[in-house]
């Protein structure tokens, strides 16, 4: 049969880099040269061949998605997640569609925030990405307005200058795939931990914590517009604690005695520290 090529195709393919187009079954996707991949019923595309796989179940398990989920959706990371937002919307020419990829998104909890929280999100088509499947999954089951693909942030299955915005929170990038896909002058959005963020957690796990650095790494390529703080005190209760614990990697650094004395602790005050990070394309 031949392949109905859409010119404006967004995605490649992850193993020709060939445009991928969608098949009129609506089913699964394909390039010229016939490597297809199907979509799945949960309405995510999958686009890391099992050639670029470096382990079974890549990035984030899905007992850590679970977590994730479960500690975001009481909205303990919000005021964060709309300060994000607002400087999406502070930075987004607001006559226009814009493209904006939310890059190793985990369940899609900030794609979620974004549409909720943007003045604008009529004018914001949200693509998110992560290497995890589950986590995908999930994401594409809870929000069918986003384009969701798992491939890996090593090889983004995108044609060139697609992208108006990426946002990374607390996620890997490679600097020459992000200026690949982003448009000239478009801007890159981080989320890092700053110097404090979950000190009184970490002082569960590890004898002597350490303050992250303050700034985070200026990918090659850009330079950095601005940079926010956002410090605030959190009191999850139990469950919510141990959900927090699970969903970050220190959880393969607590013994069974630790977790319990941090699950039986009456009452945990936990600070979180984030450091936002503006950061357009630039050739200079
Ligand atoms: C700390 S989690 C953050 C998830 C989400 N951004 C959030 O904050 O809720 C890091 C995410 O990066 C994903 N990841 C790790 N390596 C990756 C890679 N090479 N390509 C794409 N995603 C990756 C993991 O699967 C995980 O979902
Ligand atoms: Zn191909």
């Amino acid at each position: 049969m031949p392949l109905l090529l859409k010119p404006d195709s967004l995605y490649i393919c992850p193993v020709c880099s060939e445009p991928l187009a969608a098949q009129p079954s609506g089913k699964n996707y394909s390039c010229p040269k016939l490597h297809s991949f199907d979509c799945a019923k949960e309405g995510y595309l999958n686009l890391l061949p099992v050639q670029f796989k470096h382990s079974k179940e890549p990035g984030d398990n899905k007992h850590m998605m679970i977590a994730r989920r479960l500690f975001l959706e009481h909205g303990f990371y919000e005021p964060m997640a709309k300060a994000l937002t607002m400087m999406i919307d502070a930075h987004h020419l607001q006559t226009e569609a814009m493209q904006l990829l939310d890059l190793g998104c985990g369940e899609g909890y900030y794609s979620r925030a974004i549409d909720i929280f943007s003045q604008h999100s009529e004018l914001i088509n949200l693509h998110g990405l992560d290497i995890a499947k589950y986590a995908i999954a999930a994401a594409a089951k809870k929000q069918n307005k986003a384009k969701y693909v798992v491939a890996s942030s090593n090889r983004l299955p995108y044609k060139e200058n697609y992208f108006d915005f990426i946002v990374r929170v607390f996620a890997p990038s490679d600097a020459d795939e992000l200026n690949r896909v982003l448009k000239n002058s478009g801007y890159l959005l981080t989320v890092t931990p700053g110097p404090r963020h979950l000190w009184q957690l970490k002082e569960y796990i590890y004898t002597e914590v350490k303050e992250h650095a303050a700034e985070s790494l200026i990918p090659s390529g850009f330079k950095t517009l601005s940079t926010q703080r956002i410090s605030y005190k959190i009191t999850p209760d139990t469950e919510q604690r141990m959900s927090l614990l699970q969903m970050t990697p220190f959880a393969w650094q607590v013994n069974e005695s630790a977790q319990q004395i941090l699950s039986d602790a009456a009452c945990l005050e936990i600070e979180t520290d984030f450091i936002i990070t503006l950061f357009v394309k630039s050739d200079i």
